[in-house]
């Protein structure tokens, strides 16, 4: 196959501000808690009337104008979201529609935390083939809208955005090297909403207990996000046969500065060379990953030649990493 690269970013968070000590006037917490357990400072929220797809076409039009191409361009977008405008149709055929791509097919992916690069990974194996010459590949989230805002454990955590990349045929020295990815069904119940699906319509016998909200066995996923995101690293690196020492930058899922720091030191790398901006922005679930690439590239981190490697995990549970050199 022909190397495939990302020749365009974007990246979107909306203006809205909410920080800690705004959520500590509305939940038992505090500034203090949310920083010594988590990193996180503050976090961006939707507007009542943005959806997902929103949030995902002004990332989406940006990545597409950093490629130099417009939307009749595009030949797929994939979306990969855990927070979807509708549970059906696709909030990838909205965001296509809303887009005016035309010509492009559009489907969701949802592997939660992860769901990123493994649109990522989907995407460069149709980029540069027959009839696909531009893949568009956003992650977009409004999590400020599943979760249980009564809910101290969770609703701290979390904070809106979406981010974008266009992939294409690129020269042999740059591109995706490959991906590795992992899932753990026996898990699902760690992070879910239980009610909403055909398990358990809406509206349901939980939905006082609110049973439609983003549920988490934090300490669950802790143990689970520790071991997962250093093993996604290793385990791109070996398939594409390179070494840790080989690595410039780490791009991690953004959900707690505690977690990439235990992983980073895990793997035997500083700290400085793991991009961090969940501080600004919380975790993201889908779309932390390639906002947290947009914004290091824009700050000039990410430069030719460098091998990048980006790593998520997640509900499912599910996790996993792409190896690129830009
Ligand atoms: N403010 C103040 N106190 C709180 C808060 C809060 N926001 N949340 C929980 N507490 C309390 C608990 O009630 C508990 O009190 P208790 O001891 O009186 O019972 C105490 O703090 C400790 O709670 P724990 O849950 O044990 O805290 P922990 O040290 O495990 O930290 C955290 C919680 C930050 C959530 C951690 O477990 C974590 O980061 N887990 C991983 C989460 C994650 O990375 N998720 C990403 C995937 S999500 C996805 O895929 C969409």
């Amino acid at each position: 196959m022909a190397p495939v690269g990302i020749v365009g970013l974007g990246a979107y968070v909306p203006p809205k501000v909410m920080t800690n000590d705004d959520w500590a006037e509305i939940v038992d917490t505090s500034d203090e808690w949310i920083t010594a357990k988590t990193g996180i400072k503050e976090r961006r929220i939707a507007t009542d009337d943005d959806c997902t797809s929103d949030l995902a076409v002004i990332a989406c039009e940006q990545a597409m104008e950093e490629a130099g191409i417009g939307p009749g361009d595009v030949d797929m977008l994939i979306l990969a979201t855990s927070s979807p405008d509708v549970p059906l149709s696709s909030t990838a055929g909205i965001t296509q529609h809303k887009l005016g791509c035309h010509k492009a097919s559009a489907f969701d992916i949802n592997a939660v935390c992860a769901g990123w690069v493994h649109a990522l990974d989907v995407g460069a194996r149709f980029a540069g083939t027959t009839g696909y010459n531009n893949v568009l590949v956003v992650g977009s989230e409004v999590y400020s809208r599943i979760l249980n805002w009564g809910d101290r454990t969770t609703c701290v955590l979390f904070g809106d955005g979406a981010g974008a990349a266009v992939l294409q045929e690129v020269g042999e020295s740059r591109g995706l090297l490959g991906s590795w990815m992992m899932s753990d069904g026996g898990g699902a119940g760690v992070i879910e909403i239980p009610a909403g699906g055909v398990r358990t319509p809406i509206p349901s016998e939980g939905f006082d207990e609110g049973d439609q909200y983003f549920h988490m066995d934090g300490r669950a996923v802790w143990r689970f996000a520790i071991e997962a995101f250093p093993q996604s690293v290793r385990g791109v690196l070996e398939r594409v046969g390179r070494n840790l020492s080989e690595v410039d930058l780490v791009i991690p899922h953004q959900a707690n500065l505690r977690i990439i720091e235990a992983g980073m030191a895990d793997l035997g790398l500083p700290m400085e060379k793991a991009f961090t901006n969940l501080q600004k922005y919380g975790n993201t679930a889908g779309a932390s990953v390639p906002i947290a690439l947009c914004e290091a590239h824009d700050e000039g981190l990410v430069k030719p030649g460098d091998l990048v490697v980006t790593a998520a995990f997640g509900g499912g549970l599910a996790w996993g990493a792409n190896a690129m050199i830009w």
